[in-house]
This record gives C-alpha cells, sequence and structure tokens, in this order.
C-alpha cells in the first residue's frame, strides 16, 4: 500500500488535500473526519462512472453517509448551463439540504461544474472533490474556483467555493488515455515555468508517468501557497493563468473540440515566443518550453490566425477596461505579470505564432 501525503490549504475555511493510491476505496471513512452523516450526491461523468462510481458509492455507504449519484455525458461539451441545470434539478428531487454535500468524482470538468452545483444550491452546501485525471490532481480540484462555459467565452460563469476536502487517488491516473494524461502535464509545466525549474526538468525526458505522487504534491504545494495569499485572484493568483489567455481563445476557436490541457500547452508555447521576440525575458525560453512539450505529447502551436485568437481572447473575462493582464515567462521557474493596452494583443500574439 503506498503512502497518503497530506496537504494543508489555510483559506477559510482550510482543508486537506490527500494524495496518494487507493483513497477512492477509503473515501467513506476520510470523509467522516471532516463530515457527519449526510447525504451525499456523487457527481460524475459517463466514462468515469463506470470505472469508479461504485467504488465511491460502496465506501460511502459504508461509512454511514446515505448516498445518490448524478452521472452527465463526458467531455467539456457538457460544462453548460443545460448540465448544471439538470444537476441542481436533481439536488432539489434528492431533497439534499443546507448540511448535504456534493463529492465530483472526475476531472476538471466534473469538479468546476459540480462545485458550482453546490455553490448555487440552496445558496451554497458543501463539496468534496475527487480528481480522476492529472489535470484536477495537479490544479482544478484545489483552489476553489468553479464554472462552466458561457457561449461568450470559458468559465464565464461560476463562483469561489473551496471545497471542504480532496482526496486525490492516484490510482485513478492509470486508466487515463495517454492524451488525457498529457493534459495535466501542461498544467504540471506551467507550475514549472511559473515557480519552479526542477519540477519543469521532470517533464524534459518525458517519462513522467513513473512518479505522478511527487509532481501532483508539488503542484498543490504550489497552488495552495498562492490561493492562500490571494483566494480571490486579484492579484498573484492570475500568475496561474500562465498560458491561459491563448490557451482559452484556442478552445473556443476549436468550439472545445480541443481540450483544456492541450490549448494551455500551445498557449503557453506562444505566449514564451512572443515574450521572448519582445525582448522581455531574462534568458531564452521558447525553445526550452516547446521541446518539453513536445516530448509530453502537446502542441506548441495552433493553426488559429492571430486575428482570430486576439478577438476570442479579448471577449474573454480576463479584459479589464483598456488594459489586459498576461503572464509572462522571465525564465523557467519566473513569471511576472504584465498590463498591456489590448490593442497591443494581436501583434503580441502574432509575435508568438511566428518563428
Ligand atoms: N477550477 C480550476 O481551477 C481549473 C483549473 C484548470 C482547469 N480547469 C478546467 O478543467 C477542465 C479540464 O479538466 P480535465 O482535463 O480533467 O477534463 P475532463 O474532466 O473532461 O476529463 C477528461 C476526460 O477523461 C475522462 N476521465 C476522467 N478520469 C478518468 C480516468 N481516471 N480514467 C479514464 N478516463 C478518465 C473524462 O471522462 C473525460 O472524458 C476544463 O474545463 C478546465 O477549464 C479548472
Ligand atoms: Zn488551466
Amino acid at each position: 500500500m503506498s503512502s497518503i501525503q497530506t496537504i494543508q490549504v489555510h483559506t477559510a475555511p482550510a482543508y486537506e488535500v490527500s494524495i496518494g493510491g487507493g483513497l477512492l476505496h477509503t473515501c467513506g471513512q476520510r470523509l467522516r473526519e471532516v463530515l457527519a452523516p449526510c447525504r451525499v450526491a456523487v457527481i460524475t461523468d459517463s466514462t468515469v462512472a463506470p470505472l469508479y462510481l461504485k467504488t465511491v458509492t460502496g465506501s460511502l455507504e459504508g461509512a454511514g453517509f446515505t448516498v445518490c449519484s448524478y452521472i452527465f455525458p463526458a467531455g467539456e461539451g457538457s460544462k453548460n448551463f443545460t448540465t448544471l441545470s439538470a444537476i441542481l434539478e436533481f439536488l432539489a428531487k434528492q431533497r439534499l439540504t443546507r448540511t448535504d454535500c456534493v463529492a465530483a468524482l472526475g476531472g476538471g470538468v466534473t469538479g468546476d461544474m459540480a462545485g458550482f452545483a453546490a455553490a448555487c444550491y440552496l445558496r451554497g452546501i458543501r463539496c468534496v472533490q475527487l480528481p480522476t485525471t492529472l489535470l484536477s490532481a495537479v490544479d482544478s480540484s484545489v483552489g476553489g474556483k468553479t464554472a462552466i462555459d458561457l457561449k461568450a467565452g470559458k468559465n464565464l460563469a461560476g463562483a469561489f467555493l473551496q471545497p471542504a476536502a480532496v482526496l486525490c487517488d492516484t490510482d485513478c491516473l492509470r486508466s487515463l488515455p495517454p492524451e488525457v494524461f498529457a493534459d495535466g502535464a501542461a498544467e504540471a509545466i506551467k507550475t514549472g515555468v511559473l515557480d519552479d525549474e526542477s519540477l519543469f526538468a521532470l517533464f524534459e525526458d518525458g517519462t513522467l508517468t513513473a512518479a505522478p505522487e511527487e509532481v501532483i504534491a508539488r503542484c498543490v504545494g504550489y497552488k495552495a501557497g498562492v490561493v492562500e495569499r490571494d483566494e480571490k485572484e486579484q492579484g498573484e493568483r492570475r500568475l496561474l493563468n500562465l498560458g491561459h489567455t491563448v490557451g482559452h481563445a484556442i478552445e473556443k476557436c476549436s468550439g472545445y473540440a480541443i481540450p483544456h490541457g492541450h490549448a494551455v500547452a500551445a498557449g503557453l508555447a506562444v505566449i514564451a515566443r512572443s515574450a521572448e521576440a519582445l525582448g522581455w525575458t531574462e534568458e531564452p525560453v521558447a525553445a526550452r518550453i516547446a521541446a518539453c512539450l513536445a516530448k509530453n505529447g502537446l502542441p506548441t502551436g495552433t493553426d488559429f490566425s492571430a486575428e482570430a485568437l486576439a478577438e476570442a481572447a479579448l471577449a474573454d473575462k480576463k479584459r479589464t477596461g483598456g488594459d489586459i493582464t498576461l503572464v509572462i515567462p522571465k525564465k523557467i521557474g519566473v513569471c511576472e505579470l504584465k498590463k498591456v493596452p489590448v490593442a497591443e494583443l494581436l501583434p503580441i500574439i502574432r509575435a508568438g505564432l511566428e518563428g
């Protein structure tokens, strides 16, 4: 049996992230440490349900919880008002009360949408996150951002709701298709570029699958610190959007056919090339970032035009007034926020698509 690592996130209220093998089998007992016996609505998708739902409901019931479950069709295309509305109606039909709980079992789509449902239902009930993708393990299950997509863009309706607990069962990663594993690698490589050259270096030979626990713990540890200092994204937390201005634009331009992690990888490669071309970096970063992404099965560019991307990006929520805040890599492990006039975004993206 592998050992379980824990990381405390000191938000108000605080919570614990547990990382290790076998956690879904013991999730009932573990959640009893933070929840009195109550009704738990497990929200999951059509791919994850046949793999892990029974394990979770069995463990929860064994620990004295009353369990119901809702399954939606897997994929980003479900992260919308229609599915959210169906989940909320389900919670009401199951008569969940303020003292009950939602459990998000799945990847980032499930976590974001079930978290948002928990944040809206009865003006907010508790939520626990049970991430099953590398992306949700290293990033989306921690930090309390929940959302759905609108036609106007990615994650445009949402709420902040810190989970009551996060149980990250690393055994789940074994059933991930390689391209879904790669989506998580993109966010972890992003974390390396933001804060930790040695984490970035773990990805440079493309053999990460061997030790995901260490990567997850380092990414969660970094994100927890940022979120503790800036829970509502007034300042420092914006750094976590590295690669996301162009990434979200790529997702939107593709009609959400390109997954988030792949889009973020391309967005990271583009902004690294722009930053270097415009003389904003302290050392060359673009070739090293692109090589690392490619080693991990991720794209390093996009076929969408700079015009299409700039237009899509400017409909996005990160635009405030006449400026847009970009995250610029200075070197591997150090990034900074840079406010630029919206009119400059197009030439900046253009610089990143060339070369
Ligand atoms: N809230 C945040 O802070 C935050 C951060 C980063 C990303 N996100 C969001 O996360 C979403 C992307 O998350 P994702 O990449 O996990 O996508 P996802 O939830 O769609 O999962 C990807 C695919 O993998 C399947 N899957 C999940 N677990 C599996 C397993 N163990 N074995 C086999 N298949 C499995 C899913 O059914 C799905 O088809 C995006 O919507 C993005 O906006 C949110
Ligand atoms: Zn992301």
